[in-house]
C-alpha cells in the first residue's frame, strides 16, 4: 500500500518552531493507543457483529438503507460513502441520509422508501444516536417507523437497527421494541466514531470494504499528523484563525464537511477556536478565489488532491477551440485539474499564503480510512496545542436543551 503524501514546503513555519512543537506533542505521539480513538480501530468482535448483522439484513432484499442520525452520527459515513462512490452513491445498495428535519427533503425520502415498499422491496432503517435523545433523529425516525409499520405491521422491527450507547434509555427502548442493536463504545464521542458501528454498519451495507477502511486507519502516520497540527496551531497563534480544506475532487465535499465538524466542535470552546471552511476545486476558485488571494491574510489552507481518478476523460482534438483556450486539445481532464491546482498553489506562494498538501493515491476505502484517522489524530494534537478539551461540545448541548424547552410549550 502506498501512503498519503503530506507535503508542507510552503507551510511558512520556522523549522525550530516545528521541532519545539513536536517535542510538546511527543508524549501523545509515543502513546498513540492512549488517544482513545486508536483503541477502537480494528476491534475484531465489533467488526464481526457488524458483518453478521449486515448479512442478516441483506436477506430482506432491501432496496436502500435510510441512515437516520445527525452530526457525528452520520457525517463520517456520508464522507466515506461519497468519497468511494461519488455523490451518486452505490445504485445497488444506496444509502440515504436523514439528518435534519427538513419537511420537503424528508417527504421526498419517505416517498422514495414507500415506492420501494409498494414494489415489494424492503428498506432498512439504521437509527444512530449516541445520546439517543437528539430531537432531529428521534423525529425523523418516528416518521420512517410509521411507514414501516404500514407495510409490515407485525414484523417492522426486523427492518430496523439501532446504534446507540449500551444501557442508555434508547438502547433499552430499542430492546423492548425488538430492534437489533449495535453498541457505540462509551469512551468514543460522535465525531470520532466513524470506525465504530456508527460508520461501519452502514458502510458495510453499502458494500464498502470495511476491513480495508480499518487497515488504512491503522496506517495513519502520527508524526505527519503532529506536523500538520503544529502548522495550523502556529498560524492560529499568529492571527490566522480560519483553516480551509480545499478539496480538488467534488466527491470529497462531504469529507470536508466531516472535517469541518471535527475541527469546529473539537476546538471551538473557552473563547478559542479555528473556523473551518471547505472549498471545492476548481469550482470555488470562481467564487472565493479572489478573497483567498486578495483578501485578509487570516487563513491557512490544506489542499487535498487525488492522484488517480477512477475514470479518465480526454478532451477531443478540435483545433478550432485553440483560439479560445490553447493547449487543451488531446489532454485529459485530470491533467487540466492538476495544472489548475499547481497554478493555484503558485499564486498562494506568490502571495505568501501558507498551505500544505495531502496527495491521496486514489479514492479507495483504504486511503480514505487513513486520511480520516490522520485528521482525528491531528485534532487531538491540536486540542493539546491550543489547550482545550477536543472531546466535549458543551454549547451544542445548550441549543438542544433550549429547543426542548420551546417544544414543551408549543
Ligand atoms: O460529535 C458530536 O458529539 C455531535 O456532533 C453529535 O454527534 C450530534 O450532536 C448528534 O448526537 P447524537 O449522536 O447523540 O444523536
Amino acid at each position: 500500500m502506498d501512503s498519503i503524501k503530506f507535503l508542507y514546503d510552503h507551510a511558512l513555519v520556522p523549522a525550530d518552531h516545528l521541532s519545539k512543537s513536536i517535542q510538546v506533542l511527543e508524549p501523545l505521539i509515543k502513546n498513540a493507543p492512549s488517544l482513545g480513538i486508536s483503541t477502537v480501530v480494528g476491534n475484531a468482535e465489533s467488526i464481526a457483529k457488524v458483518k453478521e448483522l449486515v448479512a442478516h439484513k441483506q436477506k430482506h432484499n432491501p432496496a436502500m438503507m435510510i441512515v437516520v442520525g445527525i452530526g457525528g452520527s452520520n457525517l463520517g459515513t456520508q464522507a466515506v460513502y461519497e468519497a468511494v462512490y461519488g455523490k451518486e452513491g452505490n445504485p445497488h445498495f444506496p444509502l440515504f441520509f436523514a439528518d435534519t428535519v427538513d419537511s420537503d427533503y424528508i417527504h421526498s425520502l419517505l416517498q422514495r422508501a414507500e415506492h420501494a415498499l409498494k414494489n415489494k422491496r424492503n428498506i432498512i432503517i439504521s437509527v444512530i444516536s449516541k445520546s439517543g435523545t437528539t430531537t432531529e433523529t428521534v423525529a425523523n425516525f418516528e416518521c420512517f417507523l410509521e411507514l414501516l409499520k404500514k407495510y409490515h405491521p407485525n414484523t417492522y422491527h426486523e427492518f430496523v437497527v439501532a446504534i446507540t450507547d449500551e444501557g442508555s434509555a434508547s438502547w433499552n427502548l430499542a430492546g423492548k421494541l425488538k430492534f437489533d442493536r449495535l453498541a457505540i463504545p462509551k469512551e468514543i464521542g460522535g465525531r470520532y466514531s466513524v470506525f465504530t458501528p456508527v460508520g461501519l454498519f452502514c458502510l458495510c451495507f453499502a458494500q464498502i470494504n470495511i476491513d480495508e477502511l480499518i487497515y488504512g486507519a491503522q496506517k495513519a502516520d502520527t508524526m505527519s499528523a503532529a506536523i500538520s497540527a503544529s502548522i495550523i496551531a502556529y498560524h492560529y497563534a499568529h492571527g490566522k484563525n480560519i483553516h480551509d480544506l480545499f478539496v480538488f475532487d467534488s466527491a470529497l465535499e462531504s469529507l470536508g464537511k466531516w472535517y469541518r465538524q471535527l475541527m469546529g466542535e473539537s476546538l471551538g470552546k473557552d473563547g478559542k477556536g479555528i473556523t473551518p471552511t471547505v472549498s471545492i476545486g476548481s469550482t470555488d476558485l470562481h467564487s472565493v478565489g479572489q478573497l483567498y488571494l486578495g483578501g485578509p491574510h487570516d487563513k491557512t489552507t490544506a489542499f487535498i488532491t487525488i492522484n488517480r481518478a477512477n475514470h479518465q476523460v480526454n478532451i477531443p482534438k478540435m483545433d478550432e477551440f485553440n483560439t479560445l483556450v490553447p493547449h487543451l486539445q488531446g489532454k485529459s481532464l485530470a491533467t487540466i485539474m492538476k495544472a489548475i491546482l499547481e497554478g493555484t498553489q503558485k499564486a498562494y506562494v506568490q502571495n505568501k499564503i501558507p498551505f500544505f498538501t495531502y496527495e491521496i493515491p486514489k479514492k479507495s476505502a483504504c486511503y480514505i480510512g487513513q486520511f480520516l484517522q490522520f485528521k482525528m489524530i491531528e485534532m487531538i494534537y491540536l486540542g493539546a496545542l491550543l489547550d482545550v478539551n477536543p472531546f466535549d461540545q458543551p454549547q451544542v448541548e445548550l441549543y438542544k436543551l433550549q429547543t426542548r424547552k420551546i417544544l414543551a410549550h408549543e
